[in-house]
């Protein structure tokens, strides 16, 4: 698949076919997207795939502590509270293009509820790559993750298979490294629900996100 053609195709797959992805093909998927560029060919990426048992054992987990309505606790600052105007309304309108489409009023709990445990269970995909740098080293690894990540999801459209970035795994960090034994000084960033995309699934033919203009984000100077 040409490239332009592989990133403009590529969008979040949230239905899967109950179908597992064999070990070597996301050893192929990872062993692609480590050509990813990195300051000083630092690859801070660190990758736990979770699968099986343990899988059930991170969602039932996750699930339970929405149940008992914790509190989210990120390793690090996730978002702003405050965010500038113009990056709150594109929030917004993602936010309302789900809620639209899935016809949740996120006021009302018992509805908001399913849509949230979708996502703590990652959408039923047969793998979660849990993506970790190590704690302390800088925000400029973030920028190599972002690399290393897109890449992934690039590869993984090519070999046939969805991804869907998440916080689930990091919204709750204190339980993923509890039932993962993931030790503190590894910061949970997100998790990429990966799987074989199930193309009649209801999320999946969810309308495309837009992005904002080239001009809105853009400035020459010449
Ligand atoms: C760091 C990160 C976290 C995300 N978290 C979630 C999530 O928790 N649940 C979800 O359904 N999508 C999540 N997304 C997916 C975004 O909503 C999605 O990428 C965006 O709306 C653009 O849509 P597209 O990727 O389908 O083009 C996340 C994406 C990123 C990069």
């Amino acid at each position: 698949m040409d490239a332009i053609e592989t990133i403009k195709k590529r969008k979040c797959i949230r239905g899967f076919l109950k179908k597992p992805v064999p070990k070597e093909e996301i050893v192929k998927l990872l062993n692609i997207a480590r050509w990813a560029p990195s300051s000083h060919n630092m690859q801070p990426w660190e990758i736990a795939v979770v699968t099986g048992k343990t899988l059930e054992k991170l969602k039932n987990a996750l699930l339970n502590a929405l149940k008992n309505r914790e509190h989210r606790h990120f390793d690090y600052d996730y978002a702003a509270k405050d965010l500038p105007k113009r990056l709150k309304t594109n929030c917004d309108t993602c936010n309302q293009i789900v809620f639209d489409y899935r016809k949740i009023d996120p006021k009302n709990w018992s509805e908001l509820a399913p849509h949230l445990e979708e996502n703590l269970r990652f959408f039923d995909a047969p793998a979660e790559l849990v993506v970790m740098i190590e704690k302390g080293i800088g925000e400029g690894a973030l920028i190599d993750i972002g690399a290393f990540t897109q890449s992934l999801y690039l590869a993984a459209l090519d070999l046939g298979l969805g991804t869907c970035p998440q916080v689930s795994v990091s919204q709750y960090a204190n339980i993923t490294h509890s039932v993962l034994n993931i030790p503190e000084n590894k910061l949970i960033l997100f998790g990429i629900a990966l799987g074989y995309p199930d193309e009649s699934a209801f999320l999946n033919k969810m309308p495309r996100m837009p992005r904002i203009d080239v001009n809105q984000f853009t400035t020459f100077l010449e």
